[in-house]
């Protein structure tokens, strides 16, 4: 009996995407990798880890590009300093967010996991919607927010507690509702970024792999109502990032960052 109550609390394991060329953040990210920079008084990357960590995760693997990739493992070592085990993987070519995951396979060994993208920075906790995925008997789950620039993000077309669709950046967005990068998918998820074809811009996209699980009625979905940031979206963006987590650092809802001097 106790052997079935651990099994069932095992924490899902969680992943986080650092890959991509930053391009779009030249020369920024000429020397460095995007999630190195800072987001005001700590590297991007504390702030995807943080979420995970907060949420219970206790086992994270770090997918990054080539190229900077001993930056990550110098920065954030074995990952006990922040109270997880962490593991690397290199993403030879910027192939993708969908590609990125699937080098994900043995870390996740069949279970659910929660993936999130290097340069997202959220105010909201995500614990309660881990929580509630766990319990999800199959399929997988996302995070909506309202946008101002529709036209940058996947966007969802929702009907009532349903979502219809999601496209990546639409010309004609069908609502400003963004699909963040965070998202959390059952074991079928490897078999399924398989079958997907690369797209016009020659990435395996993680919008088809969500338009998946909706055509197959297993996506569920919730707003999140705190902040949200994209930090590695444009310069603009990565400097509003630095002005949420400054006021968030203000109002003491985040701690020092590991790592600072002692005062
Ligand atoms: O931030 C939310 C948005 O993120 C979603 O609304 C979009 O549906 C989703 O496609 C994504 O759009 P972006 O244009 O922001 O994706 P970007 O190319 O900036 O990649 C986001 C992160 O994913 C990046 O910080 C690292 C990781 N990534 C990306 C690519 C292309 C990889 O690890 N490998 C890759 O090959």
């Amino acid at each position: 009996m106790l052997y079935v109550l651990l099994l069932t609390h095992t924490p899902m394991k969680g992943i986080i995407l650092a890959g991509g060329t930053g391009s779009r953040l030249f020369p920024l990210t000429r020397v460095t990798n995007k999630h190195l920079l800072p987001v005001y008084d700590r590297p991007m990357i504390y702030y995807p880890l943080q979420t995970l960590v907060q949420a219970g995760i206790k086992e994270v693997m770090i997918v990054s590009g080539k190229g900077h990739a001993g930056g990550f493992l110098e920065l954030l070592g074995d990952g006990s300093a922040f109270g997880v085990r962490l593991s690397y993987g290199v993403q030879e070519k910027p192939g993708g967010i969908a590609q990125a995951l699937s080098l994900a396979e043995d870390f996740a060994d069949g279970e659910k996991v929660v993936v999130i993208l290097g340069d997202n920075i959220l105010e909201d906790s995500i614990a309660k919607a881990v929580q509630d995925f766990s319990a999800q008997e199959q399929g997988a789950k996302i995070f909506l927010k309202e946008v101002d620039n529709p036209k940058s993000f996947g966007i969802a077309e929702v009907d009532g507690a349903k979502i219809v669709s999601i496209v990546e950046k639409p010309k004609e967005p069908k609502s400003n509702l963004a699909v963040i990068g965070v998202y959390m998918f059952d074991g079928q998820v490897f078999k399924v970024v398989k079958t997907l074809k690369p797209s016009a811009r020659g990435e395996l996209e993680v919008t088809d792999l969500n338009n998946y699980y909706v055509q197959q009625g297993t996506m569920t979905f919730e707003t999140l109502t705190g902040a949200w940031g994209d930090g590695g979206e444009s310069f603009d963006s990565l400097m509003k990032a630095s002005l949420l987590a400054q006021q968030w650092r203000q109002q003491g809802k985040l701690d020092k960052p590991i790592g600072a001097k002692e005062e």
